[in-house]
């Protein structure tokens, strides 16, 4: 490493940071393009063109045994979808793909609206309630254990499972050990659950199963994609959910612009991910050593692609610590881009935007009722507790 190369001892994973991790996000951006951390040994790309390119370029920035930061644990996450490149990676990314495709999403979008509906129009009747825990953690495990065919008894585990699975893409810090044992214990009792005895015939669950029959893919990796499916698809959207109700409910104006014009909903929630985006994290190994302007990445290094910072970049945004209600800002990383882009976006934009309409077309007023709480993970950003006050306007 050349003495001028950019170095930091910030701790991205500690709670101080987590709690609050955009004033260390510019240090980092003001630092370079390509940043040491010691306290961790690896890289980070704190900026947007960095991180973009990086994620389009699959073949210097490998997935392989690498989107988490500890190599003992990205060896649990072998063979997965997140963890490998292509031409493996096509065929996991495929099975899936004609359930998520924009005509089988659009088919799906007046049953979510309807579920959504069911779920908004009690709590708005109580009055008072917590975003999160009431709404936002309830929903979208409902819709995607549907979609997947799973038993009703799982779904209490998946959110426990999910939570203990992302911290363990950190480093083993306090929050990756605590969470290994849970981890561990769930791993194996959802994989029984993902067994074809135990779905309902017609999910997805069912559609992975068959693509192994047909010999797609190998058995072996049909409850690893559904996993991966499943986990994917729950604290991400969750917290798109919680945050971006915690933005709105603390900005009245934007919660009246969106009722007059309804149009922008779609626009809020791309704002939503880019402001506060939910996956801040995951990693890439490097194939061969990288250039930028003052430093270069060994060949075989970690590098954590920052996308809460990219998405804060004053280089790519402008005033991008103004959350902006009609900003579109559509080609954000909120979810990633290049091959390993989210391949559940349709639908997370479905659900999300299916439970914001419930809430405009019933409430003209979200208030806090109490202070929010933060959730920390090594990974995902987002709240614990949001309560709330809604006011209907019908007295
Ligand atoms: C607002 C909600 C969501 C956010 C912010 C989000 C974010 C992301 C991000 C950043 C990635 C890229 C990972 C990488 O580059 O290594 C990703 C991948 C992925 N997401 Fe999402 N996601 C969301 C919802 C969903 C949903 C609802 C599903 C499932 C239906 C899903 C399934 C996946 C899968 C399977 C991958 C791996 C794709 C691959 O490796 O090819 N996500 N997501």
């Amino acid at each position: 490493m050349s003495t001028t190369t950019p170095v930091s001892d910030v701790d991205i994973f500690g709670d101080e940071v987590l709690n609050d991790p955009y004033p260390a996000y510019e240090a980092l951006r003001g630092l370079g393009a390509a940043v040491h951390l010691s306290r961790h040994d690896c890289w980070v790309l704190p900026r947007y063109e960095q991180v973009r390119a990086a994620l389009g370029d699959h073949g210097r920035f490998s997935s392989v045994d690498s989107v988490g930061l500890e190599p003992a644990l990205n060896e649990r996450r072998r063979g997965g979808v997140l963890a490998s490149d292509p031409p493996e990676h096509e065929v996991l990314r495929g099975v899936l793909s004609e359930s998520l495709a924009p005509r089988a999403l659009s088919r799906l979008r007046t049953d979510i609206g309807r579920r959504a509906e069911e779920l908004v129009a009690p709590l708005v009747r109580r009055g008072t309630f917590d975003v999160v825990r009431d709404l936002a953690r309830v929903f979208p495990v409902s819709v995607v254990a549907d979609l997947i065919g799973m038993p009703l008894a799982a779904r209490e585990e998946v959110l426990r499972f999910a939570d203990a699975f992302f911290n363990t893409f950190g480093p083993l810090n306090a929050r990756t050990r605590e969470s290994l044992p849970v981890a561990e214990a769930l791993f194996d009792e959802l994989a029984a659950m993902m067994s074809r005895d135990n779905l309902e015939p017609g999910g997805w669950g069912e559609a992975v199963h068959r693509a192994a029959d047909r010999g797609v893919i190998g058995g072996h990796q049909v409850v690893p994609l559904l996993r991966a499916y499943l986990v994917a698809s729950m604290d991400t959207t969750i917290n798109a959910i919680g945050s971006g109700l915690w933005l709105l409910a603390e900005r009245p104006e934007a919660w009246q612009a969106l009722r007059e014009d309804r149009s922008l909903v779609p626009l809020v929630f791309e704002e939503i991910l880019r402001y506060e985006s939910p996956v801040q994290i995951f990693f890439r190994r490097t194939t061969c050593p990288i250039e930028y302007e003052d430093a270069v990445i060994p060949e075989q290094a970690h590098v954590g692609l920052l996308f809460g910072s990219a998405n804060r970049d004053s280089r790519k945004w402008t005033d991008p610590d103004r959350f902006q209600v009609d900003r579109a800002p559509m080609d954000h990383v909120g979810f990633g881009y290049g091959v390993h882009g989210c391949a559940g976006q349709g639908l997370a934009r479905i659900e999300a935007q299916a439970v914001f309409s419930a809430l405009l077309d019933r409430v003209d007023r979200v208030e806090l009722a109490g202070p929010p709480r933060r959730h920390l993970n090594n990974v995902i950003r987002g709240l614990d507790s949001l309560p709330v006050t809604v006011t209907t306007g019908r007295v």
